[in-house]
């Protein structure tokens, strides 16, 4: 399994994943490429909205598909966004990076004044990732991570994506914005998740029931 569609356009995601499953030599090919529609995501759970998209997909490339579900979980503001952090602010219409750029804004705006004068900051971050060989895979793999921060008030470091430049780690002393990509790879929630995909797919091979 070489290639496998991948169930996102958001071009940050997709270059963190790239950067760790090329070592693997696996290509994942973004599902607009395939002419892949995006799927709905309307479930409350991340691993719901994951298997959605995974099985959308594939039915439709007729290929393997890899799709991931992720957010930012406030404590303070009871895991919220959540499901909804890609489009916590408003809705824009899907397209070019630079109007994803004007929806993080709008997100990570809406996000600090809910938490004006709150003394809580603790929030992680979440991603589920699905693997389904085919669109109607009754065993699916399914892996998570977790990356737990806190939200700050002021914006710092440009790399990253989303919620990066206020997600601040502590063992850091820096943002998520601030770290590089392969800091950020190591350790961050997809990171987490990827790792443990790469141990399950690992295992499949040696069980040979890849
Ligand atoms: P999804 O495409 O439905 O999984 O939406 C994920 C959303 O959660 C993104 O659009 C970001 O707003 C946020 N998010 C997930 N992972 C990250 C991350 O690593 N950095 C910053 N924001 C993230």
């Amino acid at each position: 399994m070489k290639r496998i569609v991948i169930a996102s356009n958001n071009p940050g995601k997709l270059r963190e994943f790239r950067e760790m499953l090329a070592p693997l030599g696996i290509e994942i090919v973004p599902q607009a490429a395939l002419g892949v529609p995006e799927a709905d995501e309307p479930h409350a759970t991340f691993v719901e909205n994951a298997l959605a998209k995974a099985r959308h997909a594939s039915r439709i490339s007729g290929m393997p598909a890899f799709a991931d579900d992720s957010g930012i979980c406030v404590a303070a503001l009871s895991g919220e966004p959540g499901v909804h952090s890609a489009r916590f602010a408003n809705d824009v219409p899907a397209g070019a990076s630079r109007e994803r750029e004007d929806q993080d804004r709008r997100n990570n705006a809406k996000l600090i004044a809910l938490l004006k004068g709150q003394a809580d900051r603790r929030a992680h971050y979440y991603c589920v990732i699905v693997l389904a060989r085919r669109a109607d895979d009754p065993e699916p793999l399914i892996v998570e991570g977790r990356w737990h921060g806190e939200v700050i008030d002021a914006p710092r470091g440009t790399s990253g994506f989303g919620y990066d430049p206020y997600f601040y780690l502590p063992e850091f002393r820096r943002t998520a914005a601030e770290l590089s990509s392969e800091e950020k790879n190591a350790v961050s929630h997809r990171g987490q998740a990827l790792a443990a995909l790469i141990a399950r797919l690992r295992e499949a091979r040696v069980m040979g029931n890849e």
